[in-house]
């Protein structure tokens, strides 16, 4: 068991000081982690630009936040959906366009354990191409913007890496045989993490100190996440395992910790530290080594520029 640095209670968002002047840039803010984070986030000062794929869900989203927060909270709305590389390029032209700094990219929407497989409209596996490449490009065209600004990527990723086939089907990356829709969400997820880490050496291996990227999970959360895409027994499944899971809030502490806290080390990944990382105090905590085999992230990032034409300039 690692020690934890912010003490027997991890950390927990009364250690962010003011964040007047901070942008926060965060995908899937519409319900769950994601509303959490932005509430607290705007709580403390932050102005947030959420990207969203259902433009009337953000209307509801910012008013739910100024009836909490006031009136005087600095929140916007564009409209952006993962599963249309188009759509991820217009959105983040328009965030390159009209705000002039991101201390932090959130890469936080997902869908999760579709029952059936279903490609995007792009071609990819859905889950693959919502979680994995839509975030991807996302953060490849907002990356001079955040380097600019000495801003923060932090990854969103899951447990699940831990679970399916635990390596990057390079053979049937779309599920053509064999699909399962918690195989191929935990690919996903696998990936993001994976390619996080990815990301940390082409860095380094740049001399780029300027760009910090962070990988987390929020363990075992109720937020509406099998309910949007999973199926009947899954949604059963998660109902329950309720007893065993945390609140939408707590989900978010991983994400606003790796997007605010100073002195954090990139190569660990932070999520909850009790039951079976489901729950419990946060912090960092084991990761497998199929996470980090240098040889598989190498493969899927070359790939992934690739798959979208959209290369990376380090
Ligand atoms: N909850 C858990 O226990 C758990 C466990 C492990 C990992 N996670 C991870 O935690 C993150 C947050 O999930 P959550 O649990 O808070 O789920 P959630 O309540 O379902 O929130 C997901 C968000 O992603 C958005 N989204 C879905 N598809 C999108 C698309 N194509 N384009 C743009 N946005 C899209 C959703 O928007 P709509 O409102 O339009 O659907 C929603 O705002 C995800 O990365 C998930 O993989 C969650």
């Amino acid at each position: 068991m690692k020690t934890n640095q912010f003490g027997k209670k991890g950390w927990t968002p009364d250690r962010i000081g003011n964040l007047k002047g901070k942008t926060f840039v965060i995908t899937g803010t519409t319900s769950g982690t994601g509303f959490e984070a932005s509430k607290i986030l705007l709580s403390k000062g932050a102005k947030v630009v959420m990207l969203n794929r259902n433009a009337k869900k953000s209307i509801h989203t910012i008013s739910a936040l100024k009836q909490e927060l006031g009136d005087t909270i600095d929140v916007t709305a564009i409209q952006m959906d993962l599963s249309e590389q188009a759509s991820v390029k217009q959105a983040a032209e328009i965030v390159n366009k009209s705000i002039s700094r991101i201390d932090a990219l959130i890469c936080n929407a997902a869908i999760a354990q579709v029952p059936e497989r279903k490609l995007t409209n792009d071609g990819w596996e859905s889950q693959m191409g919502v979680n994995y490449y839509g975030h991807f490009t996302l953060q490849a065209l907002l990356f001079p913007l955040i380097e600019k600004s000495k801003g923060r990527i932090v990854t969103v990723g899951s447990m699940g890496y831990n679970m399916g086939i635990k390596t990057i089907k390079f053979n049937d990356l779309d599920w053509d045989n064999d699909y399962t829709p918690n195989n191929a969400y935990s690919q996903s997820k696998l990936a993001q993490i994976m390619s996080i880490y990815e990301l940390q050496n082409r860095l380094e291996k740049a001399g780029n100190t300027n760009v910090k990227a962070y990988a987390c999970h929020p363990g075992a959360s109720r937020t509406s996440l099998i309910k949007t895409s999973g199926s009947l027994l899954m949604r059963f499944m998660f109902f329950v395992m309720k007893p065993l899971t945390q609140s939408a809030e707590r989900g978010a502490y991983p994400q606003l910790m790796c997007a605010t806290e100073e002195n954090l080390n990139q190569k660990e990944f932070y999520g909850p530290t009790g039951r079976s990382n489901w729950v419990g105090p946060v912090g960092p905590h084991k990761i497998e080594p199929h996470a980090k085999d240098e040889v598989v992230s190498k493969k899927l990032w070359d790939l992934s520029e690739i798959e979208t034409g959209v290369k990376w300039n380090f």
